[in-house]
């Protein structure tokens, strides 16, 4: 019986697809407004990426690729190019954790939204 509840609960889960997590639509809000300051520039007002840096709208940088602490560390510490060309992404001044994690609400809500959950090609 156990079993067959597990295989009806699996089975629902898999018809529904991933989950998008609620998230308060100030945060959200805030978030975007930091990323339209600070990082727009480079990643495009609309996340698809300019001619200085790459999209976030990818697979690529899926929470299962790069984390949110990634997402901190790029922005505390930069990043060396090892996706793009684009050159090295330098630190960025300004911003605390707090914001970070403001920009991250904002950055998953759109990935999730354009159906990017995860990143097939990485474990
Ligand atoms: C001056 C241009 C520039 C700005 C501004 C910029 N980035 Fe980047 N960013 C880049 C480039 C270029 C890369 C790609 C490096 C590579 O080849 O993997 C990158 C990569 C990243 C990555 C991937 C990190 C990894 O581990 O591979 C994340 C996450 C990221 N940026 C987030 C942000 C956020 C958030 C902001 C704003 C706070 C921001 N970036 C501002 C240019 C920029």
């Amino acid at each position: 019986m156990a079993l067959v509840v597990g295989t009806l609960v699996t089975l629902a889960l898999a018809e529904e697809g991933p989950a998008s997590v609620e998230r308060d639509p100030a945060v959200v809000a805030a978030g975007e407004a930091l990323y339209v300051d600070s990082c727009a520039v480079c990643h495009g007002a609309d996340l698809r990426g300019s001619s200085t840096g790459p999209p976030l709208l990818v697979p690529t940088y899926a929470p299962n690729h790069h984390a949110d602490e990634a997402f901190q560390r790029a922005v505390a510490f930069g990043v060396q190019p090892h996706h793009w060309n684009f050159g090295p992404m330098l630190p960025v001044e300004g911003l605390d954790r707090d914001d970070v994690s403001r920009i991250i609400t904002y950055v998953r809500s759109v990935q999730e939204a354009e159906g990017i959950f995860r990143d097939p090609t990485h474990p």
